[in-house]
C-alpha cells in the first residue's frame, strides 16, 4: 500500500536531551520548535503550520499537567491550529510523526508540525520508574513489581538462553553508542565509556564495566550502562506535501515507508521474548510501502532503551539473522565504521530518552544524516535510512523509512 500523496520532511530540530532543572516541557517544546523553524532553508513561517501532532507519554504523572497539545500550540503561538496529543508510551513521538504523515497524505493539510516532549527528571528515580511502569500491563507487571529494566532483563535472559548471547556483546552496544554520543553535542552524556572509565581511574574499559561499583546490576543481567537514562527534552519536525517541498528546500527528505504494529501488553502473553511481533509487523509494512529490503537500508536509529532492545531490533528489522545480532555488534558491524551503522546519534542509551520525544529525536538525526549535516557523526553518501520506535516492552512499534529520492 502506498501513500495517496507523497510527504517530505523539510525541517527538524531538538533541544539537548538531559537534565533541564529549570525548564518545563512547554519551554523545551518551544525551544525545539524554534530550532526546527530555523532549520527550514527558505520561505517558512511557523504560521504556515496547519495542524500539530505531539507525542507525550505522561506529563500528567511527570509534571501534573494533562491536555498538553493545546498548551504547546499556545506557547508556540500557533492557536487556533488544531493540536492533538498522541500517546503510545515511549513510541509516542514516532506515532505523532506517523499521524502527521497520514494527515498530509489524506490531502487535508499541506504543512504539519510534529513534535515530542517529556520532562522526567522532576521526579526522583523510584517515582519516575513507577510512572514509566504505567506503560506495562500494570495488573500483571507494574503492580506485582516488574519495572521496565526488569521486563527487558527477562528478554535478555531469554536471548542468552536461546542463542548463547553473552553480556559482553551487550556491553559492546553500550560502548558503541557512547562513542557516537560523545560527538553529539545534544546528547545527555557527551563522554565515551572509555573516557568515563579513565576519569574513574580504570585503564581497562571492560574492567570498569565488570566492576560492580562502577557498573552495578539494575535488573540482572542488565547493568547501569545497559540502561537508557531518565531525561528531559523535546524534538520537532516540519512535514509538507511532496509537491510543495522544493518551495522550502533543495534537499527535502522523503518519507517512503511508514508502518505500525501492536502486540500483547504483557510479556506473559507472548510466545517468544526474543522478538517484538509489533516491530516485525511495522517493518514489514514500511519495507513494503518503500519497496526496499533490509539489505538496502544504510543506517538505522533503533529503540535501544536497553542494550538488549537494540540487539533484538537489529534482528527484527532483518539486518542480521536471528541470534546473530550480538555477534554482529561485537564484531563492530553496527559501529559508524561498520557495514550497518546503528544509532549514530548515540541512541537512547547515550543521547537520552525523554520518552515522548525520543521517536522524533531519532528523525532529527536522520534529517541531518540524509542532508549531509551530521558533522563528525556523518556517514558518507546516505540515501536510505530507517527509524524504529517502540512503546513499552513492545506493545506498540512504529517504523519509518526515509530517502533522499522522491518515491
Ligand atoms: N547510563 C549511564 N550512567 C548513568 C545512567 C545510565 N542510564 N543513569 C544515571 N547514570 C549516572 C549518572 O550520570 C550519575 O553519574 P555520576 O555519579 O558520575 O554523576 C550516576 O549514574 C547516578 O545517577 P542517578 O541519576 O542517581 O542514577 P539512578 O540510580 O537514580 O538511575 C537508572 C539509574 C538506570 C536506574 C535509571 O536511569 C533508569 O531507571 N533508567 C531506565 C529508564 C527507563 O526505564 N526508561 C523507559 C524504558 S522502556
Amino acid at each position: 500500500m502506498k501513500l495517496n500523496r507523497g510527504v517530505a520532511l523539510v525541517g527538524a530540530g531538538m533541544t539537548k536531551f538531559g537534565r533541564h532543572a529549570d525548564l518545563s516541557s512547554r519551554e523545551l517544546f518551544v525551544e525545539a520548535l524554534n530550532k526546527t523553524s530555523a532549520s527550514v532553508d527558505r520561505n517558512f513561517d511557523r504560521k504556515m503550520i496547519q495542524a500539530l501532532f505531539l507525542g507525550n507519554f505522561t506529563s500528567d504523572l511527570f509534571e501534573h499537567q494533562g491536555h498538553t497539545a493545546p498548551l504547546m500550540a499556545d506557547w508556540a503561538g500557533l492557536c487556533p491550529a488544531p493540536a492533538t496529543r498522541v500517546e503510545g508510551a515511549c513510541a509516542s513521538g514516532g506515532l505523532a510523526f506517523r499521524m502527521g504523515v497520514l494527515a498530509i497524505a489524506s490531502g487535508l493539510y499541506d504543512v504539519v508540525g510534529v513534535g515530542g516532549y517529556e520532562k522526567m527528571t522532576g521526579l526522583p528515580t523510584p517515582a519516575a520508574t513507577d510512572a514509566l511502569a504505567c506503560a506495562s500491563d500494570t495488573s500483571y507487571e507494574g503492580i506485582p513489581g516488574a519495572t521496565f529494566p526488569g521486563l527487558y532483563a527477562m528478554m535478555a535472559v531469554a536471548h542468552m538462553r536461546k542463542y548463547g548471547t553473552k553480556w559482553d556483546m551487550l556491553a559492546k552496544i553500550s560502548l558503541k553508542n557512547h562513542r557516537n554520543g560523545s560527538i553529539n553535542p545534544l546528547a545527555q552524556f557527551n563522554k565515551s565509556i572509555e573516557d568515563i572509565a579513565k576519569g574513574k581511574g580504570f585503564t581497562d574499559v571492560m574492567q570498569f564495566l565488570n566492576d560492580p561499583k562502577s557498573n552495578p546490576v539494575v535488573a540482572w543481567p542488565l547493568r547501569l550502562f545497559d540502561c537508557s537514562p531518565i531525561s528531559d527534552g523535546a524534538a520537532a519536525a516540519i512535514l509538507v506535501a511532496e509537491e510543495k517541498a522544493k518551495e522550502f528546500t533543495d534537499t527535502p527528505v522523503y518519507i517512503t515507508g511508514t508502518g505500525q504494529g501492536s502486540a500483547s501488553m504483557g510479556l506473559h502473553d507472548r510466545e517468544e521474548f526474543t522478538t517484538l511481533p509489533s516491530a516485525m509487523e511495522a517493518s514489514r509494512q514500511a519495507y513494503k510501502m518503500a519497496g526496499v529490503s533490509p539489505k538496502e537500508i544504510q543506517i538505522a536509529e533503533v529503540h535501544d532503551c536497553f542494550t538488549i532492545a537494540e540487539l533484538i531490533a537489529t534482528e527484527d528489522l532483518g539486518f542480521f539473522q536471528r541470534g546473530e545480532g550480538g555477534k554482529a555488534a561485537a564484531e563492530g558491524r553496527t559501529a559508524r565504521e561498520g557495514d550497518r551503522p546503528i544509532n549514530t546519534s548515540g541512541g537512547l542509551k547515550c543521547k537520552g530518552h525523554p520518552v515522548g520525544a525520543s521517536g522524533v529525536g531519532q528523525i532529527v538525526e536522520h534529517f541531518e544524516q540524509l542532508r549531509g549535516t551530521a558533522g563528525g557523526r556523518q556517514i558518507p553518501d546516505v540515501e536510505l535510512s530507517l527509524t524504529h520506535n517502540v512503546g513499552g516492552s513492545g506493545a506498540t512499534a512504529v517504523v519509518h523509512i526515509f530517502s533522499t529520492k522522491k518515491p
